[in-house]
């Protein structure tokens, strides 16, 4: 396996279910997670310098299950406001002695730091909308837990596809298996690198999109990404792409419905979020099972 988790197209399709199986280790018959004191000596460096709750905490309480000692590291309190390089920061964290940064940054940074910090081991926690490795892992540990196989699936995408990087990760993975198709839906002007290409279809009528999905992934729109105002109407966008029990009903009855978060229901309407066929809050939780697989593997290697 690679030194650094920076892309999921660093791991093999092995490694991809070898670390998943792993992460089930994890997870006690209750469904509590195991606390390992197996890294008492390690040092890990939560860095996120954009927004995070879910990956962020998951990664700390997984360092923590694991027996790291873990430091939040606080971009708003740090020298990054008097102007100090992400460069120089990581640099003197690296001085200091820790072992592993877990990042997230909303430029390309992550492999300039890891060519030239060998010493650190780099987890990508989200790179702008590049990629997001270890959601990819926990999405495709959910879709297994639900269907056993990825293999043989219709799988479709509905959202804001273009700024997402949870979807450029997880096509990534997927393309180690063979799923049955893959469709993408959504805004054209929020699709557009997904509506030629060699990987999946693009449906813009949803209620076409949805027919016979055995996993319906949501997407929030990434305002904070948009270069330009769309001058969106969000009744006529929640109209044509939101998730609602009605849409839902051209899936397959036992369809999964998965979603990253932050959750803001224009994607997605309350009832199917709390529906029996949403496993959204399993989501939540299997990020911590696969962040204390990836560490461990990753602090071993
Ligand atoms: N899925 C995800 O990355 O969520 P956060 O932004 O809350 O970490």
């Amino acid at each position: 396996m690679a030194k650094n988790l920076l892309s999921i197209n660093d791991l093999t399709k092995k490694d991809i279910l070898d670390l998943i199986a792993f992460s089930n280790n994890f997870i006690d018959e209750d469904g509590n997670f195991r606390k390992e004191d197996l890294f008492p000596d390690k040092i890990v460096a939560n860095v996120f310098c954009e927004p995070s709750t879910r990956t962020k905490m998951s990664f700390a309480v997984a360092a923590g299950n694991l027996g790291c000692n873990v430091l939040d590291f606080d971009v708003d309190t740090s020298s990054v406001q008097k102007g100090e390089s992400i460069f120089e920061t990581i640099d003197a964290l690296n001085l200091m002695g820790v072992d592993l940064c877990v990042l997230r940054h909303p430029e390309s940074v992550i492999r300039d730091l890891a060519e030239h910090l060998p010493k650190m081991v780099f987890i990508n926690a989200g790179e702008g909308s590049i990629s997001h490795p270890t959601q990819a892992l926990l999405d495709m540990k959910t879709i297994i837990d639900h269907k056993s196989d990825l293999d043989g699936l219709k799988i479709v995408i509905v959202g804001d596809l273009d700024h997402s990087r949870v979807t450029s990760s997880f096509v990534e993975g997927v393309s180690n298996f063979d799923i049955d198709s893959l469709v993408f839906c959504g805004h054209p002007e929020m699709c557009q690198k997904y509506q030629n290409t060699d990987f999946g279809i693009y449906e813009p009528d949803i209620d076409k999109a949805l027919k016979d999905a055995d996993v319906i992934m949501t997407l929030r729109i990434q305002y904070e990404r948009f270069e330009k105002d769309l001058n969106l109407d969000l009744d006529s966008y929640k109209s044509a792409y939101q998730l609602s029990s009605e849409k839902l009903g051209y899936a397959k009855g036992d369809a999964i419905i998965m979603h990253p978060g932050p959750v803001n229901y224009v994607e997605i309407t309350e009832s199917v979020y709390d529906s029996e066929n949403s496993v959204i809050r399993q989501q939540i939780a299997n990020g911590v099972a696969v962040r204390m697989a990836v560490l461990s593997r990753f602090l071993s290697s």
